[in-house]
């Protein structure tokens, strides 16, 4: 029995009916990284991990939500005046359900099953898996037709409004529009995208360093709070920005001297991140990976000192894995101050590099890590089983 259909049965037992089911993946970031909410450029991938819902219509207005990993069922009334977050993960849920009714599509009442396998907490976007997923189930079971895009920035509404966490729109976006054996090169503000082929014996390496980013959320609003100040500044010499997208290296070299050095630090990042991305998708389209490569190790080393967002587990196991053959590049991926890393290897090296980088790592660190190999992965769909 496939897992969809494992996932059907379950249902069945428990809420009775047969379910359809939806899946939403998570997303791996090959380079681009804080760079989303600056209005910049991103090239993510979606992996294979996913979060997949079972749902069926209920006779109320209720829904009725039964995570599997947490064994944890939530109940809720759709229409309940000035609903309010729990703080848990149910609010993901919640969220998406209320912002889609507020949008003006009428939902109806179901039975929802959840089940993921996208490690928590690992910079590998399995809230937004959720949301996607959720949103995308309960869309079609209320026969509502909407387009992907429209999907990720509900979704991305819902975990700004509903849940308070301030995200940019690349992995809703990627869960969303990703393609399976490409990477996606992002506009975040005009949201244009453009899919390049990640070459067929190339592997995605992700490996996690068992560090929770638990500091990442107030972090994260510090760092995109002094990006808004330098944009803040800046506009006071060069009319017109509105974001860090909208700056060059020569501007920034300019008029850096007005900014407070922490805040120059962080704009140089953001400036020198958008420029790499771009780069990045010319080296992709070449198959230049040596290149690539070595703009991955560029990236890394500015969100380790101008961006400060590393830590030291990051910076070790892209250390280990740059010294490695049939590897290609290596860099921290996601939100930072943990989670995972990211490498560009060989497949024909990916045995000799999952034994060395988990040696390695455990013999610095004395923590065992969790190496995924993983290819590029298509955006949410309906699960046929
Ligand atoms: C988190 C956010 C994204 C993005 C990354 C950093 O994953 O959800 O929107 O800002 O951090 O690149």
């Amino acid at each position: 029995m496939n897992a969809a259909a494992g996932l059907a049965s379950r249902f069945a037992e428990l809420f009775g009916g047969a379910p359809r089911i939806f899946r939403a993946p998570g997303r791996v970031n090959l380079i681009g990284e804080h760079t989303d909410y600056n209005d910049g450029f991103v090239m993510p991938a979606a992996i294979q991990v996913a979060t997949h819902v079972a749902i069926a219509p209920a006779q109320s207005r209720r829904l009725t939500l039964r995570s599997e990993n947490l064994g944890e069922t939530v109940a809720f009334e759709l229409d309940e005046p000035g609903p309010r977050p729990r703080g848990d993960w149910s609010d993901y849920v919640r969220g998406v359900a209320i912002t889609i009714g507020r949008s003006g599509r009428p939902i109806s009442g179901a039975n929802l099953l959840i089940h993921g396998n996208i490690p928590l907490g690992a910079g590998l976007s399995s809230s937004a898996s959720l949301e996607v997923a959720v949103a995308v189930a309960l869309l079609a079971d209320s026969g509502v037709t909407m387009d992907p895009t429209q999907v990720a920035l509900l979704c991305q509404r819902a975990e700004d409004e509903f849940v308070g966490a301030r995200c940019g729109i690349m992995d809703q976006f990627t869960a969303c529009n990703a393609r399976a054996n490409h990477a996606l090169m992002l506009d975040c503000r005009s949201l244009d995208a453009a899919h390049f082929e990640i070459p067929r014996d190339l592997r995605l390496a992700v490996c996690n360093t068992m560090v929770k980013h638990e500091l990442a959320s107030g972090e994260y609003n510090r760092r995109r709070q002094q990006c808004e100040e330098g944009v803040r500044v800046l506009s006071e010499f060069i009319p017109g920005i509105r974001a860090l997208r909208d700056i060059t290296m020569e501007q920034l070299q300019e008029f850096g001297s007005t900014l407070h050095p922490t805040i120059l630090r962080r704009c140089r990042h953001v400036v020198s991140e958008n420029a790499r991305v771009q780069a990045a998708a010319q080296a992709l389209s070449r198959g230049d990976l040596e290149e690539f490569g070595e703009l991955m190790r560029c990236s890394h080393l500015s969100l380790r000192d101008d961006y400060e967002v590393s830590c030291p587990e990051l910076d070790v196991m892209v250390e280990l894995a740059l010294g490695l053959e049939g590897v290609y590049g290596s860099r921290m991926t996601g939100g930072g101050f943990g989670g995972c890393t990211i490498s560009l290897v060989k497949a024909e090296w990916v045995d000799s590099f999952s034994r060395a980088m988990a040696q390695g790592y455990e013999k610095q660190t004395g923590m065992r890590p969790e190496i995924y190999i993983c290819s590029a992965a298509d955006g949410a769909s309906e699960e046929l089983f």
